[in-house]
């Protein structure tokens, strides 16, 4: 036989043994409520990390705006000295602001019309450039200089795609506004960089250079469109910001210190994250909570716990000053504008108070060197918190505490698609009588930047768990969000969502959340299955005014899985069948191949007594079918 007959007999053979179905069944009892869905049940979480909001979801295009200068000069920054301009270049003591106290002087003793000289910004990988579209900048200048042009260049042709020109007089630093519009006869791309040059001799500082496209709801600082629009589709109830260990920092110096991230930009010193950037802080307190408002949501507001990641701490009268933040925090949240921080969000632009009702103190408490101090730390924050706004806030706890009666604790996950589905029972047998449940984190962590198919299976297990148990399990959020794709720019592998300057797409597991969270019931109801594999997952959920059973059906093996499904209060009909299917576990979406794996949906008739359906391998469904 020749080798190639072999290799197609063993095809065959092994396809029977793939394609061999077991039969089982599902029995379902729509009128038996077994327990209720938290409304809250799944949300969103973030923090800067892989360039998340730096480079990610808030808009800004200059990477590195401060001028900040390293051991190797301005990142993201490089000189234009075209044809035979001159210009030196000097790190000066001298800022608008006591946030920013230093600049950038150029001397340019020689310039002119085609011979210009200046400054070029790269962005973050790149600037996504449109046709047609309006981008409005802005930067702090003091000096004689005359015009600057400020221009949009693409990066393989030189050729400017969009320009203005700033005339920039004065001793005084001044922050100067610009637009510029695109025409309408290039490519949209991410290959482009701004430049700020002087045809004429100069001696300019300059400071905060900043330039936005068009963001989601115009909001001035705002998002990018695109990554909202994705966020909008995984209907979040919650987003818990502003992070994780962005929040605690790698030192005490450099947790969110959120007073430092309000108010003008100028006023924000910045500061260095643990994931080894530094963070322009234009993603502030006020840019979260309205982030939030956008996309009609809460914020779970985590509040800084007098931990660090290096170990460093403060506990006894150390901690008041500390505590005294978290109270002006939650004051500037939500006071009304007679309180001090409420007044000062309004000066910030936003009278009215954000809706609060889920605090979480402190962030993975249980690890490291903070784990004896947390039940004080803890407790001497909830107290404070308690006494001054009684029975308002639902405060979290990081890890079990002795002290404080946390209303939740906060349970993280990242773990491989067989761990999940081992802990498919974890919380059915869960303690009822104790604090409801957070997993402020979890992720199956399987593909990289963004997670392959088979991480989608074991979070849709799991979600189908969280969902069985979500009388207990109040709130849910995956881990990490966001990641720019760009090389050098991930710190996490395994991210939600991956995303160049102009491009993002969403992985199979982002489209396992959306299919999940779009149809999600307000209760349980009774059912069982019986002769499934054990990589077989369920959930039954009922929205009570649709009168709608959204049955999901998770597939986890390599192995079609045979079901009959025996619904009790269904109607008989053509039911919609949402389906997320590859045929590996390996098959994954990349940013240049973004559509290979989504949802698909199909009809199937669901009878009046059984329905046989198969669910085939590596699938998750989402079966939404009427009931009387
Ligand atoms: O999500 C990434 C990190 O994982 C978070 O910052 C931290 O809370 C957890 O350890």
């Amino acid at each position: 036989m020749k080798f190639g007959t072999w290799v197609a007999l063993i095809g065959l053979f092994a396809g029977v043994i793939s394609y061999a179905q077991t039969d089982g069944k599902i029995v379902i009892d729509t009128t038996k409520k077994v327990t209720s869905v938290s409304p809250n049940l799944y949300g969103l979480m973030t923090e800067e990390i892989n360039y998340s909001y730096d480079g990610g979801i808030y808009a800004e295009m200059v990477a590195n705006r401060t001028l900040r200068k390293g051991w190797d000069g301005y990142q993201h920054w490089s000189y234009v000295t075209r044809g035979d301009s001159k210009m030196t270049v000097e790190h000066v003591k001298d800022g608008p602001s006591t946030a920013l106290p230093s600049s950038i002087a150029l001397h340019i003793t020689s310039a002119s019309a085609g011979n210009e000289a200046g400054l070029a910004n790269e962005g973050y990988w790149g600037m996504a450039v449109r046709p047609l579209t309006v981008y409005q900048g802005s930067f702090y200048a003091k000096g004689i200089a005359g015009d600057a042009r400020v221009a949009l260049v693409s990066n393989e042709t030189g050729s400017v795609v969009a320009h203005a020109d700033v005339p920039i007089s004065g001793a005084a630093w001044r922050q100067y506004h610009f637009s510029m519009k695109t025409d309408g006869d290039f490519a949209p791309s991410d290959g482009n960089h701004l430049e700020i040059t002087f045809a004429q001799p100069a001696n300019v500082q300059l400071q905060l250079v900043s330039l936005f496209p068009p963001t989601y709801h115009d909001r001035p600082n705002g998002n990018r469109p695109d990554l909202m629009k994705m966020l909008t589709e995984m209907k979040p109830h919650f987003l818990r910001l502003p992070g994780g260990n962005y929040l605690e920092g790698d030192h005490i110096k450099e947790r969110f210190n959120w007073k430092e991230t309000i108010g003008p930009l100028v006023d924000r010193p910045t500061h260095q994250g643990p994931w080894n950037y530094q963070s322009m802080d234009g993603m502030g307190l006020l840019e979260f909570l309205e982030w939030c408002e956008d996309l009609n949501i809460e914020p779970l507001l985590a509040v800084y716990a007098g931990y660090s990641l290096t170990g460093e701490q403060v506990t006894g009268k150390d901690l008041d000053p500390y505590i005294q933040d978290t109270l002006d925090e939650i004051e500037y949240v939500t006071g009304d504008t007679s309180t001090m921080w409420g007044a000062v969000r309004a000066r910030d632009g936003h009278p009215t108070p954000f809706p609060l009702h889920y605090v979480e103190i402190g962030n993975e408490d249980g690890l490291g060197k903070g784990k004896k101090s947390y039940d004080e730390r803890f407790s001497r924050i909830a107290e404070a918190i308690r006494s001054k706004y009684p029975g308002r806030f639902k405060l979290i706890a990081t890890t079990p505490v002795a002290k404080g009666s946390p209303d939740l604790i906060d349970d993280h996950y990242y773990l491989s698609p067989d761990e999940f589905f081992a802990m498919d029972k974890k919380y059915d047998a869960y303690d009822r009588k104790g604090p409801k449940i957070f997993i402020g984190e979890w992720a199956t962590r399987t593909g990289s930047p963004t997670p392959n198919f088979g991480a989608a299976l074991g979070d849709a297990a799991w979600m189908t768990s969280m969902e069985r148990n979500s009388d207990l399990i109040e709130m849910a959020s995956y881990a990490p969000l966001f990641t720019n794709v760009n090389p050098g720019a991930m710190q996490w592998p395994t991210d939600l969502i991956g995303y160049t300057a102009d491009k993002a797409y969403g992985s199979p597991s982002y489209w396992a959340q959306v299919l999940f969270a779009q149809h999600l019931g307000d209760h349980t109801v009774e059912s069982k299955a019986e002769g499934v594999s054990s990589r077989f997952f369920w959930s039954a959920t009922v929205t009570t005014q649709k009168k709608l059973l959204h049955l999901k059906l998770v597939n986890a093996s390599d192995m079609p899985q045979g079901l009959t499904l025996d619904i009790k209060g269904a109607k008989a009909g053509a039911v919609a069948v949402l389906s997320l299917h590859a045929p590996t576990r390996f098959a994954t979406n990349t940013i240049d191949r973004p559509h290979q794996i989504e949802p698909v949906t199909t009809k199937m008739p669901l009878a009046k007594e059984a329905t046989k359906h198969v669910v085939p391998a590596n699938t998750i469904e989402v079966l939404d079918i009427p009931l009387f």
